[in-house]
């Protein structure tokens, strides 16, 4: 379905904030931890034929966004779309994160705030503890970093460099924060070692997984995530998985 470009413009120049016109309708269906197969060629041409997966970043009366950071062509050319044209959008698409618990632990590092941040202000929303937890290699990185303060969603930073928040890694403080649903999303290694630890401490812990897809509703099968159950689809049974059901 094609939707009108509202905005798409630059947070920090490596990162984007692309928003989308819809229905109202469109924005009930949405839950947290779903994306859309975004095209991103030009319309009127073929290349690249595949559309780029990106997480549902935020819902705000009738648009939706996507944050996203520019890593090869496809997203090159994504940050040529202009404000009254339109692109092609399949969308929502996925699982979505569970609401069972009643304190949310949402961790993220760098561009992974993407596929996490709307969780914690749609459960704020609705009266839950939410706590992100946002890391990236230096201050010009933390893109999300101004959507987190303009919904007061508390959060505390992490650097690598030290220039904003605590220095150090994300995962370097989780044990503090045991008796916590966990959610994360980012870089493979920062999520198997939230898996990891997430297992030491008998926390339940989700992911939401990236991966490369081509029809983004279960048809190509390529984009197979390895569980315990056996090979999954990550964009019908996922994004969202049981930490403890991934094999990373
Ligand atoms: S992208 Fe085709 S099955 Fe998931």
């Amino acid at each position: 379905m094609a939707f009108k470009v509202l905005e798409n413009r630059s947070l920090n120049g490596r990162d984007y904030l692309l928003k989308v016109k819809v229905d109202k309708e469109l924005i009930l269906k949405v839950k947290p931890g779903q994306f859309g197969m975004v095209q991103v060629r030009p319309s009127l041409q073929f290349d690249p034929l595949l559309r780029r997966p990106l997480g549902i970043f935020d819902l705000e009366g009738d648009s939706v966004s996507f944050l996203y950071r520019v890593y090869g062509r496809g997203t090159e050319l994504l940050t040529r779309l202009t404000p009254k044209e339109e692109v092609e959008i399949l969308m929502p698409l996925g699982s979505s994160i569970p609401e069972k618990g009643s304190r949310y632990l949402f961790i993220a590092g760098g561009i992974g705030i993407g596929g996490v941040f709307l969780g914690a202000k749609l459960f704020k929303e609705k009266g839950k503890e939410v706590l992100i937890l946002y890391g990236e290699r230096n201050r010009e990185s933390l893109s999300a970093l101004s959507f987190i303060e303009k919904y007061s969603i508390d959060s505390v930073i992490y650097t690598e460099d030290g220039s904003f928040g605590k220095k150090g890694l994300i995962t370097q403080d989780l044990s503090l924060y045991k008796d916590w649903t966990w959610i994360a999303c980012g870089p493979t290694p920062m999520l198997k070692a939230v898996k990891e630890i997430a297992e030491e401490l008998s926390v339940e812990c989700y992911l939401s997984l990236d991966r490369r897809m081509a029809c983004g509703v279960g048809a190509c099968l390529g984009c197979t995530v390895e569980t315990v159950y056996g090979y999954k689809r990550c964009c019908v049974e996922g994004p969202i998985f049981k930490a403890d059901e991934v094999i990373l």
